[in-house]
């Protein structure tokens, strides 16, 4: 049961065309802009000779080649967007003049310095996984919110864009890694503002122990780990903001036991930057290490590398404007970016009375669906329920592009389609 569950998406992702591809395909680039692409955009690749591979096969990591159709589906199972297609592939933890790169390299240095050739480093696995991989086997309840349809991308029932890089934490372990960092592409549904994207960054770190690591210690194996992880942590954090206090706060996450946050005092303000704990025993046993303990963290890279390059919009790290892709370096941490414009924003209010089904997460991926990363913000700014029981919602939509001025013409344009769209998408009546 578990092998077919796993080994199932590897069928119909083309896995086998891995070592066909290079010499049938070519790749080409869909932008269009003649100043964009100091890097091109996901790497879509179609057949130049056979109409019958027609179809345009997109890299995914880990060797994986996948077309559109099967990841954007009419299917009630499936609530990938085109949206979150064209992001699929770009890996930008992966381009050393990227500031996720550097900060990922930045990390990679930390543990080449302190632990010399221990920690395996995985930053291409392919970000279409079970569901089994990312919840079952890190044992998120099975009611748990993050599997529900309005918090994960889903291809279909079984699989999803993985919503962490916890996903691997448990193949990798029963292929007999004991020290590993897992860097990817991870996948949201999310409300819009300038910390959050359908699409961001993390990366998993595990180390697991042996009784000989602990025995002599005068501490349990738990402790143990507990105490390295810390230390570990705290040294990483000192690595990569400086002399900086910290404090640690006890917290909940289902594949940990204990767990805690790791908090740092920067730029006059507690920042939450990473989760972590002793791995729960049980994914352990199911990997076959039952007399083992281990610690794992996992942390985004987004909200770290914004505030140590000062990037205030997350939509920056998408964008391939030079004006933004010049200040950056490789091996430079923490240059710190200066803006070079603030265009205006166009406010939008839109009233509507709400359905049960309704979400604000559903409304978020209509709008990111029509105006990409125009958007800058969706917020709920006015909400009632009348003496019918009907609710309404007002939602103010910011339209803001980080590379030019607006028109009122495209702005209305945009809102007009909005409109349309949530009337028809979501059920909900326009007020
Ligand atoms: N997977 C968690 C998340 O996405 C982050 C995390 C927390 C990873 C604790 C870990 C961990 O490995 O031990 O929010």
């Amino acid at each position: 049961m578990a092998a077919t569950l796993f080994l199932k998406p590897c069928i119909f992702l083309h896995r086998r065309t891995l070592f066909a591809l290079p010499l049938q395909f070519s790749s080409f680039s869909t932008s269009s802009s003649a100043t964009a692409a100091p890097f091109p955009e996901n790497k879509v690749h179609r057949s130049r000779q056979s109409p019958a591979v027609s179809a345009s096969l997109l890299e995914l990591g880990g060797g994986v080649n996948i077309s559109r159709d099967e990841i954007v589906k009419d299917d009630p199972t499936n609530n990938v967007s085109d949206t979150i297609f064209s992001k699929l592939g770009m890996q930008l933890h992966r381009r050393d003049q990227h500031p996720l790169g550097i900060l990922k390299n930045a990390i990679f240095d930390y543990f080449d310095t302190n632990y010399p050739n221990k920690f395996e480093k995985f930053d291409n696995l392919c970000p279409l996984v079970s569901v089994k991989a990312n919840f079952d086997d890190v044992l998120v309840p099975a009611d748990h919110v993050s599997r529900s349809y309005n918090d994960t991308y889903y291809v279909d029932s079984e699989t999803v864009l993985r919503c962490h890089t916890s996903a691997h934490q448990a193949e990798l372990l029963r292929q007999g890694n004991t020290h590993f960092l897992v860097t990817g592409d991870v996948y949201r549904r999310d409300s819009i503002d300038s910390t959050h994207y359908p699409v961001f960054h993390q990366m998993e770190g595990v180390r697991v122990f042996t009784p000989a690591d602990w025995e002599g210690s005068g501490t349990d194996g738990t402790l143990y780990a507990a105490e390295d992880l810390k230390k570990c942590l705290e040294g990483l954090a000192s690595h990569l903001f400086g002399g900086v206090e910290m404090r640690w706060i006890d917290t909940y996450f289902p594949f940990t036991n204990p767990s805690f946050e790791l908090e740092i005092y920067f730029q006059e303000k507690w920042l939450e930057v990473l989760g972590c704990g002793v791995m729960e025993q049980e994914i352990l046993k199911r990997s076959g290490r039952t007399d083992n303990v281990a610690w794992a963290f996992g942390l985004g890279l987004e909200r770290l590398a914004m505030v140590l390059f000062d990037i205030p919009d997350i939509r920056l790290f998408w964008t391939s404007d030079k004006r933004f892709t010049s200040q950056f370096a490789k091996g430079q941490l923490g240059v710190k970016f200066k803006p070079f414009s603030k265009y205006p924003p166009c406010y939008k209010d839109m009233s509507l009375w709400i359905s049960d089904s309704f979400t604000e997460n559903n409304l978020c991926e209509v709008v990111r669906g029509i105006a990409g990363d125009l958007v800058e913000e969706v917020k709920l700014i006015d909400n009632f329920t009348n003496k019918k029981g009907m609710t309404s919602h007002c939602y103010r939509i910011a339209y803001r592009s980080m590379e030019r001025s607006l028109t009122d013409e495209e702005i209305n344009d945009l809102q007009w389609k909005v409109r349309e769209q949530v009337e028809t998408k979501l059920k909900v009546v326009l007020r």
